[in-house]
């Protein structure tokens, strides 16, 4: 097994390399492997396993072995508990976990701690249902039985991003796993090293071998091949809009294998008049600067009342001001570098966009540095409706703030977007937050609070935000298929 050995000043570890596949680890097939980048300064950490089909096809081999066997007969009770026994694992390695994902992602070290808290939690809660799935009896005529039962749907590929890595990996596992499933998970070719870190706590939790592997590969080799697999039943996936059309179109054309989406948004933040300002200031800018701006849900259209329009920017544009951007491993940094150079010349040419349209950049607009993928946090005025950084998911540090005049304003400029992740409402009126709220087309609507996502609660989008949901029971029926069991009764002959 090939690992690499890793420093940072937080952590010293051996870092897995290969592919995790069958609770081992492998090369590929084919030998290949590829660079993984510190984001912060642009180095060449280490070098990673590539999978490639052949790859694939190994791990799905794997995976389907696992579900007809060991985990097949495998207690709901003990899929639980190694759920939670991979939880405890994950929070007794918080130190490397997290110092990975910095490292890796670029992410500040303090939200990287909150991400590994959050994914172990996550594992834990859905250990927790594992033993709590039931069916029903329903009584249909007298000479019937008849019971509904939940069944696990088989082998699941799972296609996580690179702004969570940690977090999607448990979002995705947790209750594919609880249900019964086996997993085949590609990690996102720009952040692979935290996944194989847990890909050993799996071995030590003491799941049986192949019911998860952990692949690392390109989108349009790995992730491509999971998503036209014939003997994968269902495939999810979080990402961009643009890959969610295609792998739905990839099930489509293969075995039309079950699909969910997690895509993405461009949420709108909407603070009325009677809000309290210093508390809808703090979350506006937590809405849009938590993690570089690179969250589906991130709050990219603020819209604040007219009457309080100029004193807000001003005091917003204060507040972006004091955020500390630079090195994650400060303690005191809240913004570190873009992930990738793709995803910096990507936000740069909207930043360029937004400027050649007209809009008046209120605070940022420029890199940071000379070194690493920082980027200044960028507040925009004066856009109108029709802008690209008013339609498009921009995934950076960047915003726009509009006027509207009243509650029907607010609410016909929250919804006009084709995407429906995330909406927030600022308000001390309780009319007014339930009315927006309830008229507001999001998967979630958060009120005085914004990206305070919990393992508890729902999360997905509308229209074209996604399909399905993550989290809470509903992430479940994503995992299960009913079946429906029918019995006649008595002795008479059928016609
Ligand atoms: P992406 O959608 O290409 O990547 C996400 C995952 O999909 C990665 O694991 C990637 O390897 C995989 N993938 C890529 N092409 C695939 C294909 N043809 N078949 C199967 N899997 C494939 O996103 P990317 O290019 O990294 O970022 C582009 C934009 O996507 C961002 O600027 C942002 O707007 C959005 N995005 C949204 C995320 C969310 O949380 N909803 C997360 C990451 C990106
Ligand atoms: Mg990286």
């Amino acid at each position: 097994m090939s690992t690499a050995q890793l420093k940072t000043a937080h952590a010293s570890w051996e870092q897995p390399t290969g592919l995790f596949i069958n609770n081992e680890w492998v090369n590929g097939v084919d030998g290949k492997t590829f660079e993984v980048v510190n984001p912060a300064d642009e180095t060449v950490i280490t070098s990673v396993a590539e999978a490639t089909e052949k790859d694939v096809d190994i791990a799905v081999a794997a995976a389907r072995k696992a579900f007809e066997g060991a985990w097949r007969k495998e207690t709901p009770e003990n899929r639980g508990k190694l759920l939670r026994k991979l939880a405890d694992l994950m929070e007794a390695n918080i130190d490397k976990l997290a110092a990975c994902e910095s490292l890796d992602n670029g992410k500040a070290i303090t939200m990287a701690k909150g991400d590994v808290g959050m994914a172990a939690a996550t594992l834990r809660y859905y250990g927790g249902w594992a033993d709590k799935i039931e069916g029903k009896v329903v009584d249909t005529t007298p000479d019937t039985f008849n019971y509904i039962k939940k069944e696990p749907i088989g082998v699941c590929g799972q296609i996580i991003p690179w702004n969570f890595p940690i977090l999607m990996w448990a979002w995705k596992i947790g209750p594919a796993v609880a249900a019964g499933n086996t997993v085949v998970l590609k990690t996102a070719e720009q952040t692979p090293l935290s996944a194989l870190i847990a890909a050993n706590l799996i071995k030590e939790a003491g799941f049986p071998p192949g019911v998860i592997n952990i692949i690392s590969g390109f989108g349009k080799v790995a992730g491509a091949a999971i998503s036209a697999h014939m003997d994968v039943d269902k495939v999810a996936f979080t990402g961009s809009t643009v890959v969610g059309r295609t792998i739905m179109k990839a099930a489509a054309g293969s075995n039309l294998k079950k699909v969910t989406l997690e895509l993405g948004g461009k949420s709108p933040n909407l603070v009325f008049e009677d809000a309290d300002i210093d508390n809808a200031i703090s979350w506006v800018n937590f809405g849009i600067f938590f993690n570089h701006g690179q969250c589906c849900c991130a709050g990219s259209r603020i819209y604040v009342q007219e009457s309080i329009y100029d004193k807000f920017v001003q005091r917003f544009k204060e507040r972006a001001a004091k955020n500390v951007v630079g090195d994650p491993f400060d303690a005191n940094t809240f913004q570190g570098p873009q992930v990738s150079q793709v995803q910096f010349d990507r936000i740069m040419s909207y930043i360029d966009a937004g400027k050649t349209a007209g809009a008046t950049v209120e605070i940022g607009g420029k890199r940071k540095g000379e070194k690493g993928y920082f980027i200044e946090p960028t507040i925009f005025s004066n856009v109108s409706e029709d802008m690209k950084i008013m339609q498009e998911e921009i995934f950076g540090p960047v915003c726009s703030i509009a006027k509207f005049k009243n509650k029907e304003d607010a609410i016909r400029l929250g919804n006009a977007t084709t995407y429906g992740l995330a909406a927030a409402v600022h308000t001390s009126n309780l009319n007014t937050a339930i009315e927006v709220s309830n008229a507001l087309r999001a998967g979630t609507v958060w009120v005085n609070t914004y990206n305070t996502l919990h393992h508890q609660l729902p999360f997905g989008g509308f229209k074209e935000s996604g399909i399905g949901r993550e989290l809470g029971e509903a992430a479940l029926d994503n995992y299960l298929q009913t079946k429906t069991v029918s019995i006649r009764l008595g002795d008479a002959l059928f016609g």
